[in-house]
């Protein structure tokens, strides 16, 4: 067979040597593996003993996620902030900088302001692609981390020349692409050294499971993060594994439906009387749009973004008056969500770099899921009505 068609890997694109023939590859539940004087070894050369280290339910979703992010091969975490904090502390020194943005999940920059306290320096530049180029000249980090779509203003940085700036001075580049997904675009394929994903969220995307991967293009990197991984003790676990990959194999069709559904509500919200301002990546009133569609072709990503009028008081009425809509953190999964930034991801971001952005107390970030879009836009509009 020709090399397979994208959706198509992330439903088959593992190796599956199951002895009984099982389709689906089964759960290793276990915390030990045999040993008779030699450890076995895991398909690619790790000694399979303890599953602190090893363990044969992750392989088939890391393979998969190497795969359809076109990666050596992928670590997978019992977190999204898991996989970030051993890609960090397995690449910086006492002294290195890292360049980021001003805007990112606010557990990731609170992460990375928390590693000043080893000597590891951070410049936060405004998301915009030329500040952020022009910093890693002024730089010349060890590290650039970026996110694909911002978290929670949506904003799209041209990520070709992002990475393209961080190699030329040498740099690892890292990147978050957790919203857009290897539906939107793979950053490896344009010189990045490691894509990570809140497994959390779209790849897993019932809501139900909690983890997280890096995905690596070389052998080097590869094995740091493996090593860091059984010292951290932060591997994912066997059933969430389990449940990952069922999840990632419905990516394709649920992505693409959660975007199509986005536009919809993004389009509804961006005439509605009660909304000052939509945040969308794909509307031509976006920023972005340009480089959004230059990066990602016809699909946005499916989470929308607005501005109540009124200020914290709608907002505070809104939250309260959904019916159907969930009000809370995350994002990515069958359930729609929506979140109040300035109470859950963006609340560690300083009040000043919040005003900066435009994370105001109006601000309302909708995680489009796989509801019927007539009746979330039915929900949305007598929420903003009440
Ligand atoms: C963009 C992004 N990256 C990383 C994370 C952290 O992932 P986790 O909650 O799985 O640790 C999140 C969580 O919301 C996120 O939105």
């Amino acid at each position: 067979m020709r090399s397979m068609r994208r959706a198509t890997v992330a439903v088959r694109g593992y190796g599956n040597k199951d002895p009984y023939g099982s389709l689906i590859p089964p759960i290793y539940q276990t915390a030990i593996f045999r040993m008779e004087g030699e450890a076995l070894k895991s398909d690619r050369g790790f000694d399979l003993k303890y599953s602190r280290e090893e363990n044969p339910t992750l392989r088939p979703l890391e393979e998969v996620v190497a795969k359809l992010e076109g990666g050596l091969d992928a670590v997978a975490f019992n977190s999204g902030m898991a996989a970030l904090s051993a890609v960090f502390l397995s690449s910086l020194d006492a002294d290195a900088s890292v360049v980021t943005t001003a805007e990112a999940y606010g557990a990731t920059l609170r992460l990375l302001d928390s590693l000043g306290k080893f000597g590891i320096r951070l410049r936060k530049g405004f998301p915009e692609t030329e500040v952020v180029v022009e910093l890693i000249k002024e730089v010349r980090p060890r590290l650039v981390f970026v996110e694909t779509i911002t978290n929670p203003m949506l904003r799209v940085l041209d990520l070709p020349e992002v990475v393209k700036a961080a190699k030329d001075v040498g740099a690892l580049a890292v990147v978050d692409n957790t919203f857009a997904t290897p539906v939107l675009t793979a950053p490896l394929s344009y010189g990045a050294d490691v894509v990570v994903h809140s497994t959390t969220k779209y790849l897993a995307g019932h809501n139900d499971v909690v983890g997280g991967v890096a995905v690596v293009a070389a052998r080097e990197r590869l094995e740091d993060l493996w090593i860091w991984r059984a010292m951290l003790g932060n591997i994912m676990q066997p059933f969430e594994a389990f449940l990952t990959l069922r999840g990632v194999k419905t990516l394709f069709v649920r992505f693409e439906r959660q975007c199509r559904s986005a536009m919809a509500v993004a389009e509804f919200l961006s005439e509605h009387s009660k909304v000052k301002e939509v945040i969308y990546p794909g509307l031509s009133s976006h920023p972005h749009h340009g480089v959004a569609k230059k990066l990602f072709g016809d699909k946005f990503g499916a989470v929308v973004s607005f501005k109540l009028k009124g200020g914290r008081e709608a907002a505070v009425k809104f939250f309260k008056s959904l019916r159907l809509i969930t009000p809370g953190p995350s994002l990515g999964g069958v359930e729609s969500i929506a979140t109040y930034p300035i109470a859950s991801a963006a609340s560690p971001i300083p009040e000043e770099n919040r005003k900066m952005l435009g994370i105001t107390e109006d601000l309302v970030r909708l995680s489009v899921g796989l509801e019927d879009p007539a009746d979330l836009i039915e929900d949305l509009d007598q929420a903003l009505r009440s």
